[in-house]
């Protein structure tokens, strides 16, 4: 573009520069937003997995599992002073029933012997805590 021929030739260079800058900003603007979304992500990611990890290392504890499971459901009938079969109301207690308690509440309701007695059995992942607790060796807490 000739110069001399363009009078508008300052005013038009000064608009382009004008309107390159805001697009180079903008640009960078969209990499940032970019950066900050994913680097959020990385994160959560690290922090659920890490999480994980923690949980699957914990092992079970008649404080932290057992304990809540017995007084929900194995009470009133086995927990003093209200209770008047077999107390299941201590760590020792509960430590030294865990295969006969394991026997009762894997049977079904119809048969012989079931435990929760008059309630709804078990689910497999709350037996399964009991389970687990004997391999992880009847940790109190
Ligand atoms: C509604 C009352 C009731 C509830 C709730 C109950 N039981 Fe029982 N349990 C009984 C009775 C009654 C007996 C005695 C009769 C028998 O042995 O079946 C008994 C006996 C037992 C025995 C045999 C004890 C022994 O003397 O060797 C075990 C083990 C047992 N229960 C485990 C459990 C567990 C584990 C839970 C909770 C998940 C539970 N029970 C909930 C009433 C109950």
């Amino acid at each position: 573009m000739n110069k001399r021929l363009y009078p508008f030739y300052q005013i038009h260079y000064l608009f382009q520069n004008v309107f390159v800058t805001n697009l180079l900003l903008l640009r960078m603007k969209k990499t940032c937003l970019f950066l900050v979304v994913l680097f959020a992500l990385i994160l959560q990611f690290c922090t659920s997995t890490y999480k994980a990890i923690s949980r699957k290392n914990r092992k079970v504890t008649y404080v932290n599992n057992i304990q809540p499971i017995v007084m929900n459901s194995c009470s009133p009938c086995h927990i003093l002073p209200e209770g008047k079969k077999k107390a299941y109301n201590t760590y020792a207690a509960v430590k030294a029933s865990v295969d006969s308690m394991l026997i009762r509440i894997r049977k079904n309701p119809n048969e012989k012997g079931f435990m929760p007695a008059r309630s709804p059995k078990l689910s497999d992942s709350t037996i399964n805590i009991f389970v687990q607790w004997k391999k992880d060796g009847l940790l109190e807490r």
